[in-house]
C-alpha cells in the first residue's frame, strides 16, 4: 500500500466514524507563541481542550481527524537511523469532550489490526506516578477487546503526554508497538498543567491521538527504515543521480533536511540567526556538509527540493504555490554557507573561537560542536552563549530596540 493511501484510509476510517476532517495547519503556529513550530497535530486544537473555544460551532463536530504537518529538530542528531526524522506528518483523531477512551482505544485497535492488517507487539498504558493514578480502565477495554493482548506499564516518562509549549493540556497514554516501534500515541488530555508545573483536571476531556505517517508506512509496507518507503523513495534516487559517492547516512541526512527545509520555507520561514529562521538555517548548512561527504556539486541541492516538491504538491499544494521561491532560497542559502564554509574551516583549524565563527562565518553553535566532536574536541557553549548574550544586548542598545530572545 502507497503512502497516499494509507494517509487517505486513515482519514476515511475517522470520517466514516463522523469525524470532520480538517486540513493541516501551518508549521508556523498561529496562536502559540510558547513554541517555534508546530511539533503535534493536536496543537492548532489546543483551545478546545480547554474550553476557551467551542469546536460545534467552530469545527462543526466535536469529534475532528487530520494529517498535520510537524518539525521536531530535538533528536536532529539521531537522523540517519531507520526511524528518526526532522519533519513528519502526524494522523490523528481528536474528541473534544465527545467520545473517551472506550472509542479511542477501539478504533485504534480495529484500524490498525483489520484496515491496516497489522500485528500489534504490545501496548502500554499509563502506571501512575507523581500522584497521578494508574489508568486501570484503558488496560481493562484493550483486555475487554483481546484477551491475549500484551499490556505493559510505564510511567511519566513513557505514557503521560504534554502539554506542547509551557502549559497547557495533557493527561495519560496509551501506545500501540508494531514491528518493533511505537506507532500509535493515544493520549487522554484530562489535566491542564500551569507554567509552574501543577495539574488540575480539565473541565472537558479530551483524546488526542497522533500517528507518524512515516513510521505507519515503514512497518505496513514491510520495509526496514522509513527511508526506504515510497515517501522518501525519489528523494533519495535523486540524491543518488546528483552524488559520486555512496554513504547511507548521509543519503538520509540529506533527503531529511532538504525536505524539511522545504515545507518550512512554503510556510514562510526565512534562514535568519533567531528563532526558527536559525532552525532552518542549521538544517541547510548541515544538509550542504553532507551533500559534500556524496560528493554532490556545489549549488544542486536545489534539485533535491524540486524531488520533495513533486513528491508532496498534490497533498500539500502550498508546495507547488512556492516552488520557485523554495529552491531559490535553499540555493541562495547554500551559497552563502559555501562562501564561508573554507574560510571558517581553515579558522575552525586555527583553534578560532566558536562565537567569531558563528558571527564572521555564520557557523551554527551546533555544528560546530559537531566539527570538533569528529576530530575528538570541544566548545565551551557557556562561552559562547555568554559572548551572545552580551553581543545581543549591545547591540539592542545601540539600536534602542527591545532584546529579543
Ligand atoms: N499529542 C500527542 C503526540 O504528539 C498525540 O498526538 O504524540
Amino acid at each position: 500500500m502507497q503512502s497516499r493511501e494509507i494517509r487517505k484510509q486513515f482519514l476515511d476510517f475517522f470520517k466514516k466514524q463522523a469525524h470532520v476532517i480538517i486540513p493541516s495547519a501551518s508549521l508556523v503556529p498561529k496562536n502559540d507563541p510558547s513554541v517555534l513550530f508546530t511539533t503535534a497535530g493536536m496543537q492548532q486544537f489546543k483551545s478546545y481542550y480547554i474550553s476557551k473555544a467551542d469546536a460545534q460551532k467552530d469545527l462543526n463536530s466535536l469529534n475532528v481527524a487530520s494529517s498535520q504537518k510537524c518539525v521536531r529538530t530535538s533528536d536532529i542528531e539521531e537522523v540517519g537511523d531507520k526511524s528518526h526524522l526532522t519533519f513528519f506528518e502526524m494522523l490523528g483523531n481528536f474528541s473534544f469532550g465527545g467520545y473517551w477512551k472506550k472509542e479511542a482505544i477501539e478504533y485504534a485497535h480495529e484500524l490498525i489490526t483489520k484496515d491496516f492488517g497489522l500485528k500489534i507487539d504490545f501496548i502500554s498504558v499509563f502506571g501512575g506516578a507523581d500522584n497521578i493514578p494508574e489508568d486501570k480502565e484503558s488496560a481493562d477495554i484493550w483486555k475487554s477487546i483481546d484477551s491475549s493482548i500484551i499490556i505493559k506499564k510505564f510511567g511519566r516518562e513513557d505514557n503521560f503526554w504534554g502539554p506542547t509549549g509551557e502549559e497547557g493540556p495533557c493527561g495519560p497514554t496509551t501506545e500501540i508497538y508494531v514491528g518493533g516501534i511505537e506507532i500509535w500515541n493515544i493520549v487522554f488530555n484530562e489535566y491542564y498543567q500551569s507554567r509552574d508545573k501543577e495539574l488540575t483536571p480539565l473541565k472537558i476531556r479530551g483524546v488526542d491521538t497522533g500517528m507518524g505517517l512515516e513510521r505507519l508506512t515503514f512497518v505496513t509496507q514491510g520495509v526496514s527504515s522509513a527511508f526506504e518507503t515510497d515517501l522518501f523513495e525519489s528523494i533519495i534516487k535523486r540524491i543518488k543521480d546528483i552524488s559520486s559517492v555512496s554513504e547511507e547516512k548521509a543519503e538520509r541526512i540529506v533527503s531529511d533536511h532538504i525536505r524539511t527545509s522545504v515545507f518550512m520555507i512554503a510556510d514562510g520561514v526565512i534562514a535568519s540567526n533567531t528563532g526558527r529562521g536559525y532552525i532552518l538555517r542549521r538544517l541547510i548548512r548541515r544538509a550542504v556538509r553532507y551533500a559534500d561527504i556524496l560528493g554532490i556539486a556545489p549549488g544542486e541541492l536545489f534539485h533535491v527540493a524540486r524531488s520533495v516538491i513533486l513528491k508532496y504538491r498534490d497533498i500539500y499544494p502550498e508546495l507547488a504555490k512556492s516552488s520557485e521561491r523554495i529552491e531559490k532560497e535553499i540555493l541562495a542559502e547554500e551559497n552563502k554557507f559555501r562562501k564561508t564554509l573554507r574560510e571558517g574551516l581553515k579558522q575552525f583549524e586555527k583553534g578560532v573561537d566558536s562565537f567569531i565563527l558563528f558571527t564572521t562565518y555564520g557557523f551554527p553553535i551546533e555544528l560546530t560542536e559537531e566539527i570538533a566532536r569528529e576530530k575528538g574536541g570541544i566548545v565551551d557553549k557557556d562561552k559562547f552563549y555568554k559572548q551572545l548574550k552580551e553581543h545581543q544586548e549591545l547591540s539592542r542598545k545601540s539600536s534602542g530596540q527591545k532584546f529579543k530572545k
